[in-house]
């Protein structure tokens, strides 16, 4: 069988640290749906890391996904252009997004987190609900997307911890607000696990319905490999097969931080020993590629 080739059709800076890239791979937009990932791997020596997917088109077999420059992953990623190609780029991955018709919804994106929240802002529009979503951001420089979504049949709040747009403050002040006047029948976020975890904690105590997406590490993103485990209502789950979504109030938060943060020493490692080298990095389409 001829190997794939992954090449990236479109690059985009959208923040200081944060990019769009649109990859040729024909076969994953015809099955994917809002939530799911990807995982990738720039080159044969990389390691794998999940993105979820921002979005899918089948016209063009491309899909399109951000990520944000915080490792030596996606520090390859930043150096490469238009015309390169990915190793390999798997999926989709993980379970979609359950959309049903619920009637008031609210979808709570912070920072990058946003980017894996439009797909699923848009199925719940699409499936008929009033949808509100609620983005957070540091500040205007990190604020992304927010013109995909401004496209969407939905309402528009921001929150900026510098208040240089929409409300100061963190994104749960807008869902407190949301809360309070809407009463949503249901709540999703994506973003931070503080953010998560905020989230969480003020829909339980208001018997509010509210999944998260974790971003847990992963390596073969098909539940062999228990790099991904997270614990849910007492229970194991793996996010690659069971997730990424979660029922927000089972989630173990304390526990996912911990496991994201398990080899930061080497992380850091990886990092400077790349940022050498950063210089002559490509992958151009080819050989292995
Ligand atoms: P950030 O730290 O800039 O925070 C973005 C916004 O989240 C803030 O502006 C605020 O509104 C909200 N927030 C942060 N901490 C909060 C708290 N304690 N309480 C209430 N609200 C809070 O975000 P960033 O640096 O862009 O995000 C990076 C993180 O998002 C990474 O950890 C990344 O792994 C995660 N992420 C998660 C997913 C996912 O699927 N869950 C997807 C992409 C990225
Ligand atoms: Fe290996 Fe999920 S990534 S079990």
């Amino acid at each position: 069988m001829a190997l794939e080739r992954f090449e990236i059709t479109e690059k985009e800076r959208i923040a200081s640290d944060e990019y769009r890239i649109a990859v040729r791979a024909p076969r994953i937009p015809p099955k994917a749906k809002a939530g799911q990932f990807v995982i990738i791997r720039p080159d044969e020596m990389g390691e794998r890391i999940p993105l979820t997917l921002m979005d899918f088109s089948d016209t063009d077999g491309t899909i399109e996904i951000v990520f944000q420059v915080v490792g030596t992953t996606t520090a390859k990623l930043e150096r490469l252009e238009v015309g390169d190609c990915l190793e390999d780029v798997v999926g989709p991955l993980g379970r979609p997004t359950e959309v049903e018709s619920v009637g008031k919804v609210v979808c709570v994106g912070g920072g990058v987190g946003i980017a894996a929240l439009y797909p699923i802002a848009r199925a719940f529009v699409e499936a008929g609900n009033d949808v509100k979503v609620l983005l957070g951001s540091r500040d205007r420089e990190h604020l992304i997307l927010t013109d995909r979504i401004e496209e969407l049949d939905a309402g528009l709040e921001i929150a900026t911890d510098d208040g240089s747009v929409g409300v100061r403050g963190f994104v749960t002040e807008l869902l407190l607000r949301a809360i309070e006047e809407w009463k949503p029948d249901r709540v999703i976020a994506v973003g931070p696990v503080p953010m998560m975890r905020a989230v969480a904690m003020l829909t339980k105590e208001r018997g509010i319905p509210c999944m998260v997406s974790l971003n847990a590490i992963m390596l073969d993103g098909t539940g062999m490999c228990g790099t991904c485990r997270c614990e849910v209502a007492g229970e194991t789950m793996f996010s690659c097969v069971d997730g990424p979504e979660f029922d927000g109030h089972e989630v173990d938060f304390d526990m996912l931080l911990m496991r994201l943060g398990a080899y930061s020493s080497e992380e850091e490692e990886s990092r400077k020993l790349f940022a050498g080298n950063a210089d002559s990095y490509r992958h151009p389409c080819g050989e292995g590629a």
